[in-house]
């Protein structure tokens, strides 16, 4: 009864160029590994939840990369959104429609875009959640220990005091705080009980569909009223005309920072958030000049702290650089200082 919901709806703006709005990083081989991360994300769910219980949420446009990607995955089970809106209203939609099958299913929601360096650990931890949440109402979180004031996260107060009853790896939240300032984030990552929010939550299908009620009956009320149409012909026309209407709002802000039933379990197995060409240099091999390179045919000179990506026709050669992102994809090639990564989404929409 364990579901798995993949969101690969995002567009990756700040992995520009190698990610583009018409094909964002979920749907390539980042790690140069040979496989994509989505399809390193659906793997790694393996043995956890059957191949019949996986959904992916995507937008209209990337259905067709997802089916190619994840050819196990039925096409009933890809569901398209009509445009983007962040994840609540996708983990609306999809939930209300697990629900209407399966009122008792327990259900764990991964983002697709991240890396998990300890695949047993991390199945060690997402199966004792699940028996968590299998027959509570509980929120659980996973908690990464911080190692820098990050402000893309989410940080997650624990109670460290006493563990819950059930499972004695799991704590009760006080506050959850999705993107602070810098400031708030150096004071949180100062403490011991803040912990990163890994996007990956794990609840069951009544209970994701009451914290909706609760803090979101405008969205809530959307899905409600298109239930009659979930597993018929007319859902898609339905979805596209309805799905529009939803606030644009991600799940940490609609339900994360509002809920009080909310548990963490901190957890250790290797995550990273591949949001960034930094994270990408900071959990990918480096050569001896702490370079990494990603591509064929790559030719270094008195270069370091470089991140290189080269798709496998061009040959790039680079001399004299230190602290740069060298990328070129397409039509695109472009040389940034590392430092100034953040303002990549700019560049890219110019
Ligand atoms: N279907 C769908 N629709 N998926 C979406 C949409 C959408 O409109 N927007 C984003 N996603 C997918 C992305 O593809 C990604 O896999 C996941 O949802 C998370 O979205 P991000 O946009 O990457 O979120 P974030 O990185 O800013 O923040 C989240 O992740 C952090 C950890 O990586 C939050 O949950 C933070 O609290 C968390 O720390
Ligand atoms: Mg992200």
């Amino acid at each position: 009864n364990n579901h798995l919901v993949i969101m690969a709806g995002g567009v990756g703006s700040r992995f520009w160029p190698m990610s583009t709005p018409d094909y964002p990083k979920q749907f390539i081989d980042v790690l140069g590994c040979g496989r994509t991360l989505i399809q390193l994300t659906a793997e790694r769910f393996k043995g956890i939840c059957p191949p019949e219980n996986v959904w992916v949420v995507t937008s209209e446009k990337y259905a067709e990369t997802v089916k190619e990607q994840l050819p196990e995955i039925a096409d009933d089970h890809i569901l398209r959104e009509p445009c983007r809106r962040n994840t609540a209203p996708c983990i609306a939609y999809v939930s209300w429609k697990i629900k209407a099958r399966n009122p008792k299913a327990n259900m764990v929601v991964t983002p697709s875009d991240h890396i998990v360096m300890d695949v047993t650990e991390f199945q060690r931890v997402i199966d004792a959640a699940m028996k968590f949440t299998a027959d509570s109402d509980a929120i659980l979180t996973l908690g990464m220990k911080p190692t820098r004031p990050e402000t893309g996260y989410g940080y997650i107060e624990a109670d460290l005091t006493i563990p819950s009853t059930s499972n004695k790896e799991v704590y009760r939240v006080y506050s959850f705080k999705e993107k602070p300032d810098l400031e708030t984030a150096e004071r949180y990552i100062k403490k011991n009980n803040f912990f990163w929010n890994a996007g990956i939550f794990v609840w069951n299908v009544s209970t994701v569909v009451n914290a909706l009620r609760v803090y979101q009956p405008a969205i809530s009320k959307i899905f409600e009223r298109l239930l009659p149409y979930y597993y018929t012909e007319q859902e898609q026309e339905m979805i596209n005309q309805n799905f529009p209407l939803c606030e644009n709002i991600s799940v940490d802000y609609a339900i994360m920072e509002k809920a009080d039933e909310i548990f963490v379990f901190p957890s250790d197995f290797g995550w990273s958030d591949l949001g960034t060409w930094g994270s990408l240099h900071g959990n990918l091999p480096k050569d001896a000049h702490n370079n990494t390179q990603i591509g064929q045919n790559i030719k270094l000179y008195e270069t370091r702290n470089c991140v290189i990506h080269t798709t496998q026709e061009k040959k790039v050669v680079v001399q004299g650089l230190d602290g740069y992102i060298v990328a070129e994809k397409d039509d695109t090639l472009l040389i940034c200082r590392l430092s100034e990564e953040q303002r990549i989404k700019e560049f890219s929409a110019e």
